[in-house]
């Protein structure tokens, strides 16, 4: 089965409102003709300019976080329908810097994916083992369990829009990339395990992404192996060139 590729870009708190807006229009005006979707994630002061600046093409934007409230008392929060209305179609929930220094937990990832959900924002869900995890032989195990809280309670006719990003937490920021073995081993076993929990149609055509030290020397040897459905790039997607070069290389077969 044909899944859906897709290329995005993590910026993370990097870039603010200018450099998004050259960065954008750099990428537009060398844009390749790719069969791949390609997402960028600024930061949210950056997302309305972003939204402005990629007028006209098919980059699609993300928010980095929301939180699963629709409005309230929390001061330095955002929502769905905010990151939605600045411009983002896509949100990126449960990365592993937010798992790690925000301390957020499965069951507040599961609400901000309902919250997602509901306002028609795709949620890009991370998930990754930590070292000693992978070491220990226990990834599976960590994996499992982030995808049953995280995912808690949904229906597969839920989650049909969801996108799934494989980040070793071993791998992010470290230069050290899971060889193109040990990712299709781990996306086939996510593949497995939803197909057991919600059924072999959502898995099948579920994008599963790769990140963590994803750049153009390796890109090639991830994208050709079979589960592997594209990209979250974070240090990679900050330089117009690399990212242009990963959006090549994510639509050959
Ligand atoms: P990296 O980050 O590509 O810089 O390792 C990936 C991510 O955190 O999404």
């Amino acid at each position: 089965m044909k899944r859906a590729r897709i290329i995005a870009g993590n910026w993370k708190m990097y870039k603010g409102i200018q450099e998004t807006k050259q960065f954008l229009h750099a990428l537009k005006s060398s844009f390749p003709s790719t069969s791949c979707k390609v997402v960028v994630a600024p930061s949210f002061p950056a997302l309305a300019a972003a939204k402005e600046a990629a007028h006209g093409s098919s980059i699609a934007l993300a928010a980095q976080n929301i939180h699963d409230a629709k409005e309230g008392a929390f001061t330095g929060e955002v929502s769905a329908q905010m990151v939605k209305e600045a411009g983002a179609s896509y949100v990126i929930l449960g990365h592993s810097e937010r798992r790690e220094l925000f301390h957020e937990t499965d069951s507040f990832i599961q609400r901000k994916v309902k919250a997602a959900l509901a306002t028609h924002l795709v949620p890009i869900l991370c998930i990754g083992e930590k070292e000693h995890d992978r070491e220990s032989g226990n990834w599976k195990e960590v994996l499992h369990k982030q995808l049953d809280g995280s995912l808690a309670g949904f229906t597969a006719a839920e989650l049909a829009t969801l996108v799934i990003a494989y980040e070793p937490v071993w791998a992010i920021g470290t230069g050290k990339t899971a060889t193109p073995e040990i990712a299709q081993e781990t996306h086939a076993a996510i593949r497995h395990y939803v197909a057991k929990k919600w059924g072999e149609a959502l898995s099948q055509k579920l994008p599963i992404l790769y990140g963590g030290s994803v750049k153009p020397a390796n890109m090639g040897q991830l994208i050709a192996e079979q589960d592997i459905d594209g990209a979250l790039v974070g240090g990679a997607s900050l330089d117009v060139e690399s990212f242009t070069n990963l959006i090549i290389q994510g639509s050959s077969l």
